[in-house]
């Protein structure tokens, strides 16, 4: 209370000043006061939504985007803005479409889950981008759209005519988002798949076993990564228009985003010029450091050791183990739990540099345990008290969690061709702007509302622009239809 009084004295005194300002000259004065450049967004930005939170539209409500995009890359990065609420309309070659529909198929004739899961909540019109007509269809979705995004083979964009000079022209605030395989530089003209980016970008260097082979991973860092950095510099790129009127391009090399994935690497390689990297378990080990950062095998990447450890049943199912982090502060409650309370003071492993040279045995030791219990047993009791650790989870796992199904990270989808499949949602939650995962289109299906409805093509010039086979044969889902 006593804090507000100087606040409401201030605030009188400054009305007070005002209206004696106002007195002797008031419109010069309010006009000048009107000219002061808003210092924040917050100033610019309208009076908050009265709407309940969810129910006031999508945050990328009103952002066009032309999806030029295939394969995984792409298409990971439209989709994601999709979700967010932009609306993205996928070209692509009349009677083939996106390579991935037929990739990897497991139901005959019928778009592939690789396909599905990439292009969910988007529009799909076929057009020959290299014919007269499916140029002038081209320039119209440019001037009607907010964002172009591409992931061709480098120079394939300039190839077909689409200039950053002359979509420039025709649009000054488009943004020409791109993803490459290597940025400026040797190999710009390269070809780029996923592995060749975890390779190329320092992920497989430092992943896999020390005594073994560089390993890719899994995890889709230089498509989807890619793709999801992609989305970031879009959204950042819009952003900015807003303030200067024009777009930009934005690109984003698979070699960058992996690299920038894998910068705890690059951390430890400076490190190596100081000395062994001892949290590393061939420190323990006694086995020397060469000039670059080795594979580590399951160590943990930052500062508190860890380990995958098998637990009951691992003699026949694969995914028995849980990761085991020995994080320091609750150290003396994993002694108690796996039956070891004096590791507590004993001076070998009591403080976390005596147990550097000791964690192969450490760990060896918890495994005792962890081989005695369920990894969701472990999981319990270790959470109970504060002990990170992490189950091994396998896809059916993950697809059968009920908790990821609640939240909308793994969702059923319908489709007219393939039926039901699972596919995974939206990861980015936001309160005021709800995702509905939709399914991916048939090749061509929206081709004619797009031409009649957004570019406004008479029936006549769509007669034409049909005629001239710049959208190939019709759509797939009306031939079934009629
Ligand atoms: N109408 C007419 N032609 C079309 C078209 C359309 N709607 N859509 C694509 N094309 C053409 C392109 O213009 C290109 O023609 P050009 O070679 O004569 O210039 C051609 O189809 C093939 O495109 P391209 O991108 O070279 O495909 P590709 O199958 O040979 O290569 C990649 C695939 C992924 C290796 C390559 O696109 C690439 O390196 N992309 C960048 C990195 C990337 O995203 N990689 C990850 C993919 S998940």
């Amino acid at each position: 209370m006593a804090k507000k009084k100087p606040a409401r004295a201030k605030s009188k005194a400054a009305s007070r000043k005002v209206v004696k300002l106002a007195s002797r000259k008031p419109a010069p004065k309010l006009k000048a006061k009107a000219a002061v450049k808003p210092k924040t967004t917050g100033n610019r930005v309208p009076k908050p939504s009265s709407k309940p939170f969810g129910k006031d539209g999508k945050a990328l409500d009103g952002i066009r985007i032309l999806d030029f995009t295939h394969v995984q890359s792409g298409p990971t990065c439209t989709q994601l803005l999709a979700w967010l609420g932009a609306d993205v309309i996928k070209i692509e070659r009349p009677g083939v479409g996106d390579i991935t529909r037929g990739q990897l198929q497991d139901v005959p004739n019928v778009d592939s889950l690789y396909f599905t899961m990439l292009n969910h909540n988007k529009r799909s019109i076929t057009l020959d981008s290299k014919s007269k007509q499916g140029m002038k269809v081209l320039e119209r979705l440019v001037k009607n759209c907010d964002a172009l995004v591409e992931n061709f083979a480098p120079g394939a964009l300039d190839r077909m005519g689409l200039t950053w000079e002359r979509i420039h022209a025709w649009n000054p605030r488009m943004v020409v988002a791109s993803v490459k395989g290597f940025g400026p530089g040797p190999y710009e003209e390269c070809k780029v798949y996923e592995n060749v980016a975890q390779c190329a970008g320092g992920s497989a260097s430092t992943t896999g076993f020390r005594d073994g082979p560089p390993l890719v991973t899994g995890a889709q860092i230089g498509d989807s990564g890619t793709g999801l950095h992609l989305a970031l510099g879009i959204v950042c790129a819009l952003f900015q228009r807003n303030r200067t009127g024009r777009g930009q391009r934005v690109l984003t090399a698979m070699q960058d985003g992996v690299l920038n994935l894998c910068r705890v690497k690059l951390r430890d390689q400076q490190r190596l010029a100081h000395g062994p990297l001892n949290e590393y378990s061939q420190y323990g080990e006694n086995i020397p450091f060469g000039e670059a950062v080795p594979r580590a095998g399951n160590d943990s990447g930052g500062g508190q050791p860890g380990w995958i450890l098998k637990c009951k049943g691992w003699e026949t199912d694969p995914d028995a183990y849980i990761y085991f982090i020995t994080q320091a502060p609750v150290w003396e409650k994993i002694c108690e739990l796996i039956g070891k309370p004096e590791w507590k003071t004993d001076p070998d492993y009591a403080k976390p540099p005596a147990r550097l040279p000791r964690l192969k045995h450490i760990f060896n030791t918890i495994e005792q345990w962890t081989m005695t219990k369920t990894k969701f047993e472990v999981m319990e009791l270790c959470n109970a008290v504060d002990i990170p650790v992490g189950p091994i989870l396998s896809m059916k796992e993950l697809a059968e969690e009920p908790s990821l199904r609640a939240t909308g990270t793994i969702v059923e989808v319908d489709h007219p061709t393939r039926g039901k499949y699972l596919s995974v949602g939206n990861p980015i939650k936001l309160s005021d702007s709800i995702t509905e995962v939709t399914r991916s289109p048939l090749l061509g299906e929206h081709t004619n509302e797009i031409l009649s409805k957004v570019l406004k093509f008479t029936p006549a010039e769509i007669a034409e622009i049909k005629a001239s086979g710049a959208t190939g044969e019709a759509p797939k889902a009306k031939m079934a239809a009629e």
